[in-house]
């Protein structure tokens, strides 16, 4: 893919370099998740007299809010999150910034928020990464992580979809996800607690879902959990997600290993990592199915031995391997507790095709029009 061009202007400011290079290398080599920020930020504004309009890159800076803002108290927000990475043979591309595009404009749908048009989000990807790629690092395993969002910014206590609306896009220089990297986590089903249930919010992007997760979570590592694993809220029984990422299940050994993930039953987040893994598991000629399962049949196939591996997959963890379950009734060990030969496999194909080491047969890349190097 190469940029489009969107019928919003947007006005260029540059920030005065808040570090000097040395320093950002220094910051690079050891980012940590979501902790460091680049120097710029991309804002757009809505209302509903003008629709998206001003549209700038600006230095990155706090926000000043009235504390009134619709946001901060009814949480009419949305956001996404995607990855930018140095290229093997030069430049910087966004992975599958147009599935991240879509479902945004879903996301913000859900939740009553103006949708923003595609050409706009993937333009405002390409002046914050024209600015800043000079903070995209360049070692295996970091990226910088994009973080589109949008919230309700009118001043008023009155519940209804906001008429006026600010779009931002930040970005944050980021190693792995979980600080123990592609280590294998211990997960605790939860039964008290539910992500979604039909008709909720479930398949949207919106900081309420994560919000409703932390005290599931907080129980999972009272339990010497590292996640909670959420099951469908009307039986307790079929398996939906794992924290904020979607769960996949392998069952079988070598080329007639297949791949199940939880279907897009309405309550599940649609992961674009979970799409992009479904496409090549086939091309990597594995079985993949979106299909379900219950508790017990995960279980069962651990102890029985079908069931050979169990991975979580999302845009910043990528692949993280399940190496062990706990839940009230019980726990067990996924395979050997260890790494899977399918889950690896897997992991090194998404990242030999993210950083342009590998054939990008699905146009998955979107390749920023970056006029420098840095
Ligand atoms: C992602 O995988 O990008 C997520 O959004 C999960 C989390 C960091 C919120």
């Amino acid at each position: 893919m190469s940029p489009s061009t969107s019928a919003l202007k947007f006005k260029i400011r540059h920030a005065q370099p808040r570090v000097t290079a040395t320093e950002r290398e220094r910051l690079l080599a050891n980012p940590g998740f979501g902790r460091i920020f680049a120097e710029h930020m991309v804002r757009i504004r809505w209302n509903a007299a003008r629709g998206w309009h001003d549209a700038e890159l600006t230095p990155y800076a706090p926000l000043s809010l009235d504390p009134g803002t619709s946001v901060l108290h009814y949480a009419q927000a949305v956001f996404e999150g995607l990855k930018a990475f140095r290229q093997a043979r030069g430049g910087v591309a966004a992975f599958r910034a147009d599935a991240h595009a879509v479902r945004f404009r879903n996301s913000a749908r859900r939740l009553a928020l103006p949708e923003l048009p595609e050409e706009s989000f993937l333009e405002a990807i390409d002046v914050l990464l024209e600015a800043d790629h000079d903070w995209v690092p360049s070692a295996p395993d970091h990226s910088l992580y994009l973080r589109p969002m949008m919230f309700a910014n009118e001043v008023t206590l009155a519940v209804h979809p906001a008429d006026e609306v600010t779009f931002l896009l930040i970005a944050s220089p980021s190693g792995s996800y979980f600080p123990r990297g592609v280590k294998p986590v211990t997960v605790w089903l939860s039964e008290d607690f539910s992500r979604a249930a039909p008709g909720g919010t479930g398949a949207a992007k919106t900081g309420g879902n994560y919000a409703g997760g932390l005290l599931a979570q907080a129980q999972a590592a009272e339990q010497g959990c590292d996640q909670v694993v959420w099951l469908d809220s009307h039986e307790h029984r079929w398996v939906e997600e794992m924290g904020g990422m979607n769960l996949c299940f392998v069952f079988g050994r070598g080329p007639g290993a297949r791949i199940m993930t939880p279907a897009l039953t309405g309550t599940l987040l649609p992961g674009v990592t979970r799409d992009s893994l479904l496409v090549l598991g086939r091309d990597l000629g594995l079985i993949t199915e979106e299909g379900r399962i219950s508790v017990e049949e995960w279980r069962s196939g651990c102890e029985g031995g079908s069931l050979t591996e169990v991975f979580a997959c999302g845009t910043a963890a990528v692949i993280t391997p399940v190496g062990a379950v706990k839940s009230p009734r019980g726990s067990w060990t996924v395979g050997d507790g260890g790494a899977g030969e399918v889950s690896m496999r897997l992991r090194q194909a998404l990242v030999d095709i993210q950083r342009g080491a590998a054939p990008d047969l699905h146009e998955w890349l979107y390749h920023a029009s970056v006029s420098s190097e840095g």
